[in-house]
């Protein structure tokens, strides 16, 4: 059988990830978090002190950086430079500031570049922001995963409690929504909607709902 390109994208804390490692494992393909990567070089920039505006140390860092999305039992793991950072790349402050990384041009070149380098030859899930407009253009699917800010921050919220992670309902809408904001109006690659995208609002559906409009998608494709 074919093996198809999916591209979720949507703004922050849209269930992305959870639909797309669900349907990559339905499918047996490989699933891409584009956004851990852009968190991991994040995390990176501010144990290093180095300013989330300045472009080129980002630059400098980001050519000496090996950042690997390895796939466990227990789902995707992140390694930084060899090292297992998949739960620091969550805390607050990495999403706080992860968004003024991935504003700068030539980050974005980078990560593009190796985005496409793991999607070669097709079986992928990759979720992010700019998938179908730039990452993946040419991907059999598309979706846009839609929701209301209040109900992403809910579960967000949530996730957090469940995890025992110390969480502000009010403080999430607000962090949620710039987040939103900055990627929207980037100059470079900004979080949209691509033409041929599928609009998928989850605000009243279940994840299973989702994962079900998705593999009817990929199955008119495959
Ligand atoms: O998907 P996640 O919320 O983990 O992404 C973190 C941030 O990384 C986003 O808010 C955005 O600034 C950036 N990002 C991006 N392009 C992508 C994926 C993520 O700019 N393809």
């Amino acid at each position: 059988m074919k093996k198809i390109s999916i591209a979720i994208d949507g703004p922050a804390a849209a269930g992305k990830s959870t639909v797309a490692k669900i349907v990559a494992e339905k499918l047996s393909y490989i699933y891409i978090d584009t956004g851990a990567m852009y968190r991991a070089l994040t995390l990176k920039a501010l144990n290093s002190e180095i300013d989330v505006n300045d472009e080129q140390k980002l630059i400098d860092i980001l050519n000496h950086t090996n950042i690997e999305l390895k796939h466990s039992q227990n789902g995707q793991l992140v390694y930084l430079d060899s090292e297992n950072v998949t739960t620091e790349i969550r805390t607050s402050q990495v999403s706080n500031n992860v968004s003024f990384v991935a504003k700068h041009k030539e980050v974005r070149e980078e990560m593009v570049r190796r985005q496409q380098e793991f999607a070669v030859g097709g079986g992928v899930v990759m979720d992010g922001r700019d998938i179908g407009t730039h990452v993946l253009p040419h991907a059999e699917v598309k979706v846009f995963l839609l929701a209301s800010v209040e109900e992403r921050a809910e579960r967000r919220h949530l996730e957090n409690l469940q995890k025992g992670f110390p969480s502000d309902l009010e403080k999430l809408k607000e962090e949620i929504a710039l987040r939103d904001k900055i990627d929207s109006e980037r100059e470079t690659a900004p979080l949209r909607k691509a033409d041929d995208a599928i609009e998928i609002d989850t605000t009243s559906l279940s994840i299973q709902e989702v994962v079900e409009k998705i593999m009817a998608l990929a199955e008119e494709r495959v």
